[in-house]
């Protein structure tokens, strides 16, 4: 499975992703790093790494689908057929979703369906929720919707700041990822309706 990683700041779920990929019997190739900003540290990362990088800058096209047009077009010419979103701070048209329906993955900080949108780890906080963590799911329309592929859960701490906080859901998002990209490539769970089914329920 040709797949492209995309970002748009340090990468850190990138990296994790290429480490995961590097065993030899991971069922996805990450054939692409694809950043919306030239300047994000991830690309410069990625192609030290040795991976084929490009950058699609939203910000020299006059709106949304000239955008993503061009996002196509790369991704077609690097044969890509699946798609890990990693930190890409852009929303997509239904367009765009649907030529990737089934076949793209994002990961959110937030156990989905709480806390969608930005600022989870100060929201969970200002809430005092016990229990926060981190979702990789199916990208469908709705912002940060879609069938959820694994979930990690982690404690909140009493002395706990947003970056605390963040900083023990982010380490658990890089062993989700790499899981649930597993679990999708290797055909190993199916999409009934709004759930994912076949995944390891302790994940
Ligand atoms: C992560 O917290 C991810 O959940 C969110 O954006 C952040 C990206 O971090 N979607 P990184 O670029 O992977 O380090």
């Amino acid at each position: 499975l040709r797949t492209a990683i995309l970002i748009s700041g340090r990468g850190s779920n990138m990296d994790a992703l290429l480490a995961a990929a590097r065993a030899p019997d991971f069922p996805a190739e990450i054939a692409l790093v694809l950043s919306n900003r030239p300047d994000a540290p991830g690309l410069a990362k990625a192609k030290a790494a040795g991976v084929a990088v490009a950058a699609v800058d939203h910000k020299i096209y006059a709106g949304r689908e000239e955008f993503e047009r061009s996002l196509q077009l790369v991704l077609e010419t690097y044969r890509i057929d699946f798609i890990c979103l990693a930190g890409f701070m852009r929303l997509f048209t239904p367009w765009f979703i649907g030529q990737w329906s089934g076949r793209m993955l994002n990961i959110h900080p937030a156990l989905l369906p709480s806390y969608r949108g930005l600022h989870t780890h100060e929201r969970a906080l200002a809430d005092g929720v016990k229990i926060h963590g981190c979702t990789v799911h199916f990208v469908v329309p709705e912002m940060d919707e879609g069938p959820i592929v694994a979930q990690a859960a982690v404690p909140v701490l009493d002395d706990d700041t947003p970056d605390t906080l963040g900083a023990r859901v982010l380490a658990q998002e890089h062993v989700i990822y790499p899981l649930a990209l597993r679990l999708v490539a290797s055909g190993k769970v199916r999409v009934a309706g709004n759930r994912v089914l076949g995944a390891p329920g302790e994940s």
